[in-house]
């Protein structure tokens, strides 16, 4: 059984349709990609699947369970963690801070607790501290941990941000966009550290413009455009699709 599976999803903005009838599934273990040009549909997408949009029809399946029309915080109860297309992390807190916020929304297993800002024992703080740093060590910028987060350079801000995804101990990782912005060297490094992500039995599902990350770090690719699916299928095929060469090379002949 397939960890995540699309079931023939839907939202319109208007008279747009974003999302039109998208249909897939994700592997256990694995790591998908998600391509398309801009306007495709891949960040509406993400929002269906981790409910901060609501989908007009099609179901979402998460280990087996429909997921679809919960709340965001419910889904992520689930074990679905995401990180956003622009980077959202909280700039006067240090990186260790920004990754204990996501560790305290998780031991109390609901976003209102965690906003209500009950008062955590002692052993509960320890316990989310020890996590925390032991993420920023899975993914190699322990160093900073007590440094800004907004003084960080772009890519090691990125680290942090799956760090603090990884804080809610999640089955499946949706990355929106990771190499956004990076250097060629830092998305080398994000690629590293999405493929050891995964090694961890972290399921990822990321989208991304970046087609020589994309290519090197995904087991399937699935390709969207103007909100429809048009192909999904390994990487060594998706390259060798002639409708997706004339998306990428905008042939107007074709
Ligand atoms: N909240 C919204 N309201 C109206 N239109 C939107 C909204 N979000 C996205 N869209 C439109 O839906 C289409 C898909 O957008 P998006 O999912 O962001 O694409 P992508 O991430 O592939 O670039 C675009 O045409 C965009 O303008
Ligand atoms: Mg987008």
């Amino acid at each position: 059984m397939a960890l995540l599976e699309i079931n023939n999803l839907s939202r319109s903005f208007g008279g747009l349709k974003a999302v039109n009838d998208i249909s897939f599934s994700v592997r256990s273990d694995s790591i998908k990609a998600v391509i398309g040009p801009n306007g495709a549909g891949k960040t509406t997408l993400f929002n269906l699947i981790s409910g901060n949009l609501p989908a007009d029809t099609g179901s979402v399946v998460f280990k087996g369970l429909p997921i679809h029309g919960l709340q965001p915080y419910q889904i992520a109860a689930h074990g679905i963690s995401r990180t956003f297309q622009n980077i959202k992390l909280f700039p006067g807190m240090t990186a260790l801070e920004n990754v204990m916020i996501g560790r305290h929304v998780k031991t109390r297993a609901g976003f209102t607790a965690g906003m209500l800002h009950l008062p955590f024992s002692r052993r509960e703080e320890k316990e989310i501290k020890e996590k925390s740093l032991e993420l920023l060590e899975l993914l190699d910028i322990n160093q900073f941990a007590h440094i800004e987060a907004s003084s960080l350079a772009f890519g090691q801000q990125r680290a942090v941000e799956f760090a603090r995804a990884l804080a809610l101990e999640p089955d499946l990782l949706l990355l929106d966009e990771p190499a956004a912005g990076l250097n060629i060297y830092e998305t080398a490094e994000i690629a590293r550290l999405i493929s050891k992500i995964q090694k961890r039995g972290i399921t990822v599902l990321l989208v991304e413009h970046d087609m020589s990350l994309v290519m090197d770090i995904s087991d399937e690719i699935v390709v969207l455009c103007f909100g429809e699916k048009i192909a999904d299928d390994l990487p060594a095929k998706i390259q060798q699709n002639p409708q997706v060469i004339q998306i990428y090379l905008g042939d107007d002949d074709a």
